[in-house]
């Protein structure tokens, strides 16, 4: 918020003075969307593979054909686990641009010869060297893009980037290829071939190669050795709760895995065909992407450890129904749902296990990948040999009789085994033991956090203490820190306490002629030094004259802004030394350090963006400054997480909220009894003070 500054034009119409042009984004741009189209072709590779070999088996019996559809899986994913460093080496020394280009024009080439060929030995070997390649591939996408962005700050969000464009186009590959398989049913008549996809996919390649030769360059960056999947599963993690997720995850890829391995098989039984087929793996893939999205999002008060082995069984259920009704619409159905577990159950694993408190040594995320990796290998192994084994019977329940094909049995035993894993992991990573589970529930769909009665009864009201709490709101522009503060301000008074809210700098009488002078755009040629000192002088003020009287009284202070603001703006944003600052900031404050610091993380554009008022002296920063200060934030909590609740500012006010709330309530000596929301009428107004 913008409490003083000139008039100036909004920073999204026109740059502020002194704001440099963004850097050339032209080229990451490009390749974003060369990659895009390569991640694309090699999804639809996958289903037009294994139904090419289903079709070329469709004449061998039912063991045969499984497992040449599963092997086809198995082959296209054996490189991920046993080259993974070995192609990581080749990225990190072979130019990029040139492995980009050698993936796609030989993948381009392997997939032509597919049907050409016409045999299913020569299927299963391009299904092996297409997966080499799309390895290579991978590797060479996560190295080349993040090199594409100027500024070292902004590479996490590239390597986001590289993850959304190698994994994000699977449904689409998934539709696109159910779609092929319908049209070319329709020209080709019923049972055809899977030519179209494989040309597709080979068209695509194509593009993408074009696209891929117009980068001129991509410079070489060092990147981080690749861990070799099973060795990683074979050191195990550090921690029992590691190994808890990573029965979870086995669960979650172990269902999914089966059902991808036999889905051609069992939807060949219900007569769908290669559409159906597509349709199941299209259920598949976006019901995973939406879970991996709802993960985090759905149920906020609730243990997300408790919510990912709950996923796991949930996801085994799924496939429980799925196995044993033979219906095309229900099993399309079940397979999303699975999807949305599954992906949940991913999503709350990898953000539990990269918590601060899983030590680092773990690595867990790559454990997790490994576990991942070798389930799904195994699925697509052991399901097709358990269907073909078990075979197609016929079971007559007095009503003319059922068949009963060998790919439920080997889903039945998926399900079970998932359900096994999702339990013990339940148990192995449950945050909230003791607590029961129903009203945890309950109590979380709701928007509460559950206190059993007996603690809740032990637990004194809010009474006046003898020292308050500080909690402070940190983030660059427009991250929303005032409107939060506001709120958590209206939740803590709405349950009694004593809340006095304030803000930096300019909460004092002379803090606000200080904020005068530090924001307004007429302030010319402030040092930084001076500049640094005039903040810690408004904050001394602020600490002396507003804060420690409050908490002196026992009150809950809530400021928009702190120390943090220092040495993230003068710190890394001006280039300052940030021991300095925080010795100067610890002598005028008299070593009050918050008890809880929320940070509010945005992308500096974004903030920018958001902001409805002219900008001051500092908005108006050039764009390279926030992006410092944006990465100085998040170094200062990174390395103090006991003390930082870190949250991504683009997520929903309320959800924000809520988690705000329930990182507060940790922190408060006399914790907020639950249920007494329901109890309390007022609405107070909030003062600042
Ligand atoms: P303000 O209008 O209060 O904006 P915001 O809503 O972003 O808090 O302006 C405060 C500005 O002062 C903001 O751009 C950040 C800057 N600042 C520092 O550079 N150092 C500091 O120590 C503090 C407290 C603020």
């Amino acid at each position: 918020m913008t409490r003083t500054g000139a008039p100036r034009p909004h920073p999204a119409a026109s740059p502020p003075p002194g704001v440099s042009s963004l850097p050339p984004i032209g080229p990451f741009r490009r390749l974003r969307t060369a990659l895009s189209l390569a991640g694309l072709a090699q999804w639809l590779t996958v289903p037009a593979l294994t139904a090419m070999v289903a079709m070329l088996t469709r004449d061998e019996d039912l063991a045969v054909r499984a497992q040449a559809i599963g092997g086809t899986l198995a082959l296209m994913l054996l490189p991920a686990v046993l080259l993974a460093p070995l192609a990581g080496l080749l990225a990190a020394r072979v130019d990029r641009r040139l492995m980009l280009l050698i993936a796609d024009v030989l993948r381009l080439v392997i997939i032509v010869t597919v049907p050409l060929v016409d045999l299913a030995a020569w299927t299963l070997a391009a299904a092996f060297l297409v997966g080499c390649l799309s390895l290579l591939w991978v590797c060479a996408a996560r190295a080349a893009l993040p090199a594409l962005v100027p500024d070292p700050d902004g590479e996490p969000g590239a390597h986001r980037t590289a993850t959304r464009v190698i994994y994000g186009p699977a449904p689409a590959a998934a539709v696109l290829f159910a779609v092929l398989a319908l049209i070319a049913d329709g020209t080709l008549g019923r049972g055809s071939r899977a030519d179209l996809a494989l040309y597709a996919a080979a068209g695509i390649f194509a593009v993408s190669a074009a696209a891929v030769a117009a980068v001129r360059e991509i410079p070489v960056r060092a990147m981080p050795a690749v861990p070799a999947p099973l060795r990683l599963l074979f050191q195990g993690p550090g921690t029992a709760a590691a190994r808890g997720l990573g029965l979870a995850i086995a669960g979650a890829f172990l269902a999914g895995g089966a059902v991808a391995a036999v889905a051609r098989v069992h939807t060949g039984v219900l007569g769908g065909g290669d559409a159906g087929y597509g349709t199941v793996l299209a259920g598949l893939a976006i019901g995973f992407g939406f879970g991996v999205f709802l993960g985090p999002r759905v149920l906020v008060p609730f243990s997300r450890r408790r919510l990912n082995g709950l996923a796991v069984v949930a996801a085994a259920l799924a496939l429980g129904v799925l196995a044993l009704v033979q219906n095309l619409v229900v099993v399309v159905f079940m397979t999303a749902f699975l999807g949305v577990f599954a992906g949940a159950a991913w999503s709350t694993a990898t953000t539990a296990v990269t918590d601060p408190d899983t030590p680092e040594d773990v690595r867990p995320p790559a454990y997790l990948r490994s576990v991942a990796l070798v389930t799904a290998l195994v699925a697509f192994l052991a399901a097709p040999l358990v269907t073909g084994a078990i075979g197609t019977h016929r079971i007559d329940l007095g009503d003319g009789g059922h068949d009963f094909a060998g790919s439920s049995a080997a889903l039945l035993i998926a399900a079970a085994g998932a359900l096994l894993s999702g339990l013990l992991a339940y148990r192995r990573a449950d945050d909230r033991r003791g607590i029961p589970l129903v009203p945890d529930l309950h109590a979380a769909l709701h928007g509460e956090i559950y206190t059993p009665p007996e603690q809740a009864a032990a637990e004194p009201q809010p009474v006046h203490r003898n020292r308050g709490v500080l909690i402070a709101f940190e983030g660059g522009e427009g991250a929303g820190k005032t409107t939060q503060a506001r709120l958590a301000a209206i939740w803590l008074r709405d349950h009694g306490y004593d809340v006095v809210t304030t803000h930096e700098p300019g909460a004092t009488k002379i803090g606000m002629r200080l904020r005068a002078m530090l924001l307004d755009r007429d302030t010319t040629g402030l040092s930084d030094r001076a500049e640094t000192l005039l903040y810690a002088a408004d904050r001394a003020d602020h600490v002396a004259n507003v804060i420690k009287p409050a908490m002196d009284r026992g009150a809950i202070v809530v400021s928009d802004r702190y120390v943090d603001s220092s040495l993230a703006y003068q710190g890394f944003g001006r280039r300052q030394p940030v021991e300095d600052i925080a010795r100067v900031n610890a002598w005028a404050t008299g070593g009050l350090v918050p008890d809880l610091t929320v940070l509010l993380e945005i992308p500096p554009e974004a903030g920018l963006r958001r902001l409805p008022a002219p900008a001051d002296r500092i908005e108006s920063e050039p764009q390279d400054f926030h992006e410092r200060v944006r990465a100085g934030f998040r170094a200062l909590a990174e390395a103090d997480p006991d003390r930082y609740l870190i949250l991504d500012a683009s997520r929903p006010q309320g959800e924000l909220s809520r988690e705000i709330q329930y990182r507060i309530r940790e922190i408060l000596p006399d914790p907020v009894p639950a249920g007494t929301e329901d109890a309390t009428s007022t609405f107070p107004a909030i003062r600042d003070a």
